[in-house]
């Protein structure tokens, strides 16, 4: 098949900080698996003019973490040769259609997208909050279409996104008469735990800002130290208490993390999570037992990826051409749909012959 036959993948990240396990588990593993497939035609941003939407004042930070998300990616397996690796700043159209779809959107339904008002929270914006910030689900959409992308590998949280992007889909091409643009369709992890994993210390979400996460260039003594002090059951107090394995976040990442080869490596008497579970719930199982547990199926996962890591952090300037020769590739794939787009609105006045032979003085 070739490229144009085959159906587009496209997601982005804010290169806030490294990438943790919240973004392996939610997309960047479905992703990996994707890209092996062959069957699609992969773009990859970094999505750092969304990044800036609330750093405006912090550029720096952001600048930090262009090559370290960049060289999470490939330590997470995908690669150059089958995904387009991009940066969002750098792409013309990414700006250009958020200006024709804003016209598209109500404020009141921006104002009702549920990750919205989530993030507003969090960051106790109120009164402050920046325009830029408020409309990056139009920008999010831009990202999409302009790729006509089909599928979008995502976690839970990023639902909202794609409802409120099918909506501007839908409302450009019937307004401008036109089948253009393309719904997109998220791609959920399949297991329910990594769908929007929890953090370590058993929050709601992983998550930089809360101080929660276990990166994928941890160390393998970060990894213990962070897998040994997570909370657990509280109500679990000495161990021959019965204890609570749901919303527990230890049994939460064996959910996400562990198999059954992984029971017969490094804890034989047990065949399986089940096992374990029910052996924690009848009491008599201590925390520290299964933490270790936890720890060598974590050691056993990440250690691949880190050293990926640290084989392509070797070479800098091979990281910024694979970027440099990506976004150039994001540039023309995106630039063909705002042509379609502009000659849908009616705006081409300088290619179209008819707008002058038309036009009655
Ligand atoms: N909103 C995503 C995040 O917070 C990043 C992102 C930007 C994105 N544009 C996208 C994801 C397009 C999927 C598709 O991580």
């Amino acid at each position: 098949m070739s490229n144009t036959e085959k159906e587009i993948i496209l997601t982005g990240d804010r290169p806030t900080g490294p990438l943790h396990l919240g973004h392996f588990v939610g997309s960047l593993n479905n992703r990996v698996k994707l890209q092996n497939t062959g069957k699609y035609h992969q773009f990859v941003m970094i999505a750092d003019l969304q990044a800036l939407t609330d750093n405006a004042e912090n550029p720096e930070k952001i600048r930090q973490n262009i090559l370290e998300v960049t060289l999470d990616y490939l330590a997470a397996g995908l690669e150059p040769d089958k995904t387009t690796f991009f940066v969002q700043s750098h792409v013309p159209a990414l700006y250009e259609l958020p200006m024709y779809y804003s016209n598209l959107v109500t404020m009141s339904r921006l104002e009702r997208n549920p990750t919205i008002k989530a993030e507003i929270k969090l960051r106790n914006f109120e009164r402050n909050l920046p325009v830029g910030f408020m409309t990056y689900p139009i920008s999010q959409a831009a990202d999409i279409t302009a790729f006509k992308a089909k599928f979008v590998p995502v976690g839970e949280d990023q639902l909202p996104m794609l409802e409120q992007t099918r909506e501007i889909v839908s409302a450009f091409n019937r307004i401008y008469k036109c089948e253009i643009l393309v719904e997109p369709q998220a791609i959920l992890p399949d297991n329910e735990a990594c769908c929007r994993l929890v953090g370590t210390d058993g929050g709601t979400k992983m998550s930089k800002s809360l101080g929660n996460c276990i990166y994928l260039k941890d160390d393998e003594k970060t990894i213990k130290q962070k897998v040994m002090s997570m909370f657990t059951d509280p109500t679990h107090i000495n161990v021959s208490d019965p204890g609570h394995t749901e919303n527990n976040p230890v049994f939460i990442y064996l959910d996400a993390f562990s198999n059954d080869d992984m029971f017969a490596e490094y804890l034989p008497e047990y065949k399986n999570l089940e096992e374990l579970k029910e052996h924690y719930r009848r009491g008599g199982l201590g925390d520290m037992k299964v933490k270790k547990f936890l720890n060598n199926v974590m050691q056993e996962m990440l250690k691949p990826i880190r050293e990926r890591r640290e084989e392509y952090a070797k070479d800098k300037s091979a990281l910024l051409e694979i970027l440099r020769k990506g976004t150039e590739h994001a540039i023309e794939i995106s630039n063909k749909t705002v042509d379609e787009v502009r000659n849908a609105i009616g705006i081409n006045y300088f290619s179209d012959q008819s707008f002058k032979d038309n036009f009655i003085d």
